[in-house]
């Protein structure tokens, strides 16, 4: 059943352990998420970016959405979450069509600037019952920042932490530490003082890690105990997805039905999605 992504954050939170935050752009790798949460009876957050709001339609999508998790996830609670709003009207576009939770990321605008967009969304989103998430310090991608960069000058500051969640009055913060997106290659070791310490000063806050493709077991399970409540994945079902489809075109290009192809690679990223979720709910098993 569709649930609110703040009690799905809430219960992680209380009970010690994460969820899956996973990134899906059309009917099979919501099929995909949702199939994989009730065959692990764990529930998960389905994300979709304002690229994906634009691919399909906002409306199209959240009634895709709704109408797998409707029909196919019986009592597990999914949650609908916009990932990486870069503006107002992005989040705008998603709370009218039905999210309660949105990302406002205005972390690139600077400390202050991020404040007052944050701020901005929190005042929009909360008398709606909308949650809202932002980042501080930057989780990088490839591409924007280089490789091997001076990690201090992007991972979050604990003391702006604790001023950014008393001004803007957030839900939730997407921190970096180390972490970051898609094929960027992260800092060897998080900084785990720093998570600590940004969980000491905001502890009521759900500490969200970007990029949680390429987290593993034991940096799950750190993160976890320093008040990581979610870890948010796209790239690795993006390449289950994507394999699938280009083994087809190669090698398999005969197959003229379209469905052979896409429920392989829906299961591929169910698949996936299945060890995701089982790592974040037991990351020390
Ligand atoms: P990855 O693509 O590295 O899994 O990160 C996803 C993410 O953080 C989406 O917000």
């Amino acid at each position: 059943m569709l649930a609110s992504v703040k009690n799905i954050l809430e219960e992680a939170k209380n009970n010690g352990y994460a969820v899956g935050a996973f990134n899906a752009f059309n009917m099979e790798e919501a099929q995909a998420i949702v199939r994989a949460c009730v065959k692990k009876n764990t529930p998960a957050i389905i994300q979709v970016s304002e690229k994906t709001l634009n691919y399909a339609g906002d409306g199209l999508i959240y009634d895709v959405v709704k109408a797998v998790v409707d029909r196919e996830s019986a009592s597990i609670p999914i949650g609908f979450h916009l990932d990486h709003g870069h503006s107002y009207d992005s989040v705008i576009r998603a709370v009218e069509v039905g999210l309660d939770s949105v990302m406002i990321d205005a972390a690139e605008l600077g400390f202050h600037e991020n404040i007052a967009a944050t701020k901005r969304v929190v005042e929009y989103a909360h008398p709606k019952g909308v949650s809202v998430q932002a980042e501080l310090g930057i989780v990088p991608y490839l591409g924007e920042v280089d490789q091997n960069p001076n990690w201090e000058e992007f991972m979050t500051n604990p003391l702006d932490a604790k001023c950014f969640v008393e001004e803007t009055g957030v839900d939730s913060l997407a921190v970096s530490i180390g972490n970051a997106h898609g094929f960027f290659r992260e800092r060897n070791e998080p900084d785990w003082s720093r998570l600590e310490e940004i969980h000491k000063l905001i502890p009521d806050t759900y500490l969200v890690i970007h990029g949680g493709s390429d987290w593993v077991n034991h940096k799950v399970a750190e993160a976890v105990k320093r008040g990581v409540v979610c870890f948010n994945v796209d790239t690795d079902l993006r390449i289950a997805f994507n394999t699938v489809l280009c083994q087809f075109t190669h090698d398999k290009c005969t197959i003229i039905d379209p469905r052979t192809v896409m429920s392989d690679a829906r299961s591929a990223v169910q698949e996936v999605v299945e060890k995701k979720i089982e790592m974040f709910r037991h990351p020390e098993k």
